[in-house]
C-alpha cells in the first residue's frame, strides 16, 4: 500500500488554499527568526517589570502563542476581544465581544495584535487599557502597513513592515478563513473583489 507519507514533490496532493493567494510574503523561517529577535528584545526591555500581556482577539493567537513560549519571563496573560461592527464601513465601529478580565493597576501591559493598519483598533484599545491605569503600555505588532495609517498610534515593536497589501496567515485571515496558513501570503485580489470597500 503507498503510503501518502513517502510521497514527494508534484504527488503531494494541491493544497486547496493555494489559489487564493498571490505569493509568499513572509515565510516560515522569517516569521520564527524575528519573533526571537522580539523576544529577546522584550526580555531585556521588561525584565524586573510587573508583565501583563494583553492580546487583541483573534488575528494574534499564532504569533502570541511563539512569542510567549519563548519568553523566559515571568508574565500574565489576558486576551481583549475587538470586533469591527458593520464591517465594510471606513468608520467600522469597534465593538469590545471580551473584556480585560486581570487586574492591571500599577502593572507594565503590553499590547499585542497582529497587524497596526488604520491604527482604529489600537487606539481604542489603548484608550480603555488606560482607564485601568497601568504603569506604562507598550505595543508589539507582528506586522505594520504604515501607508493606511489614520489614527496616531505608534508601536513599540513590530515584526515587519509590509506593503500596503492584502494578507492572511500565521493568525490573520481573511473572512474568517487562512488564519492557520504557517506563513504570511499576499491574498490574490481576487479573491476579496466581492469584499465592500473598507472592510481590509
Ligand atoms: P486597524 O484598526 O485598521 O489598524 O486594523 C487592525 C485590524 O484589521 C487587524 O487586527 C486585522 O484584524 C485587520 N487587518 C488589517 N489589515 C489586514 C490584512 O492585511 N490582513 C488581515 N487582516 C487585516
Ligand atoms: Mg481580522
Amino acid at each position: 500500500m503507498a503510503s501518502s507519507r513517502n510521497q514527494k514533490g508534484p504527488s503531494r496532493p494541491i493544497t486547496p488554499w493555494r489559489g487564493d493567494l498571490d505569493r509568499i510574503l513572509i515565510t516560515e523561517v522569517q516569521l520564527a527568526r524575528r519573533v526571537r529577535q522580539l523576544t529577546r528584545q522584550l526580555e531585556k526591555d521588561f525584565a524586573g517589570r510587573d508583565l501583563v500581556i494583553v492580546s487583541i482577539l483573534s488575528g494574534t493567537v499564532i504569533f502570541l502563542a511563539d512569542l510567549v513560549r519563548h519568553l523566559s519571563l515571568p508574565l500574565k496573560l489576558d486576551f481583549i476581544g475587538v470586533s469591527s461592527y458593520g464591517a465594510g464601513t471606513e468608520s467600522g465601529e469597534l465593538v469590545f465581544t471580551k473584556q480585560l478580565r486581570l487586574d492591571v493597576r500599577g502593572r507594565d501591559v503590553l499590547v499585542v495584535d497582529d497587524i497596526l493598519d488604520t491604527g482604529r483598533t489600537l487606539k481604542r484599545v489603548v484608550a480603555v487599557l488606560r482607564t485601568h491605569k497601568p504603569q506604562r503600555i507598550k505595543i508589539c505588532v507582528l506586522l505594520e502597513k504604515k501607508a493606511r495609517r489614520v489614527e496616531k498610534i505608534r508601536a513599540d515593536y513590530v515584526g515587519f513592515q509590509i506593503p500596503d497589501l492584502f494578507v492572511v496567515g500565521y493568525g490573520l485571515d481573511f473572512a474568517e478563513r487562512h488564519r492557520n496558513l504557517p506563513f504570511v501570503g499576499v491574498l490574490k485580489p481576487e479573491a476579496y473583489k466581492s469584499m465592500p470597500p473598507g472592510i481590509r
